[in-house]
């Protein structure tokens, strides 16, 4: 079956959704994007992205052009419409289309686009096995709070880690990890400590980074957020990464450093147990 797909106030087929080739989204990465969990065709986390998405619009001064309420129907409408029992929704507001020129008028009018993903993201093999993960330089523009779709830096790495063998890349600067190329990373190390970075415009501030967050005390971790180097990455008992497509997922190696055991650990996996349980609960 063919997506039905959101385009500036109509749903259509996947196979006809047009955006304009002078959308600033396509020619300048003027966009920014949310993509949101469904589980049991309920929306998991919906409070945290449709706060980041606000600010993300605010920090570039893109108007919402919806309420709350009307951004909310879209969601459950774009669920229904799909059929979507589990996966994802992608959610891309850009200024809109003009002649290309550097300067923008104030006045435009956003380019909205939403479709959904199909995916069993309760099952993911990977939970099982966790994943490899190489360093690399972080490259990315210095405004990494705004979710914008400039994600052609961590595509590059993500496809140089696949080359090299590894599931994911982190990316490092001045020796300090700043995030994996699409989630957020943490540590817990070996006296139970959950280190995170501290939210800065060096991160995206991850909605399930803070779910997670907000659940250690039930692990008995205490939360550290500072920054955060490789190498106590490559020491720490345990290296996990969030996000919103795949949760809390085990690290087991940082180059060449096999973290613990080289299996998952147990706090992420009770981390990412709980967390789909907490998030199911309150999930809308
Ligand atoms: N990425 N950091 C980066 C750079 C990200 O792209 C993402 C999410 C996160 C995690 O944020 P959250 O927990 O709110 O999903 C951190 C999404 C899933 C993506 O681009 O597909």
């Amino acid at each position: 079956m063919s997506r039905i797909v959101y385009v500036n106030g109509r749903w259509v087929p996947e196979e006809q959704a047009q955006v304009s080739v002078f959308d600033r989204g396509f020619l300048f990465a003027d966009a920014i994007y949310e993509v949101t969990a469904v589980i049991d065709r309920k929306l998991i986390d919906y409070a945290g992205h449709l706060a980041r998405l606000k600010r993300s619009l605010e920090a570039l001064s893109i108007p919402l052009p919806f309420t709350d309420d009307e951004l909310l129907g879209l969601h459950r409408e774009i669920v229904a419409r799909n059929e979507l029992e589990s996966g994802l929704i992608y959610l891309q507001i850009s200024r809109g289309a003009a002649d290309r020129d550097f300067l923008f008028a104030a006045d435009m009018a956003p380019s909205i686009v939403m479709f959904t993903q199909k995916k069993n993201i309760l099952e993911n093999p990977k939970w099982k096995t966790g994943l490899t993960v190489k360093t690399m330089p972080e490259g990315r523009w210095m405004n990494r709070q705004i979710k914008t779709v400039q994600l052609l830096y961590s595509s590059m790495m993500k496809m140089e880690a696949e080359r090299a063998g590894a599931d994911d890349a982190f990316l490092v600067e001045d020796g300090y990890i700043t995030e994996a190329t699409s989630s957020n990373v943490h540590i817990v190390t070996k006296d139970r400590r959950l280190v995170t970075r501290h939210l800065s415009n060096a991160l995206l501030h991850g909605i399930t980074r803070a779910s997670v967050l907000s659940l250690a005390k039930e692990v008995a971790l205490q939360v550290e957020e500072r920054a955060f180097t490789v190498l106590e990455a490559c020491d720490a008992a345990e290296v996990f990464i969030t996000s919103a497509s795949a949760f809390v997922m085990p690290v087991v190696r940082v180059d060449d450093a096999v973290i613990a055991d080289g299996r998952p650990g147990p706090i992420s996996q009770k981390l990412l147990e709980i967390y789909i349980k907490d998030r199911m609960a309150s999930a809308i």
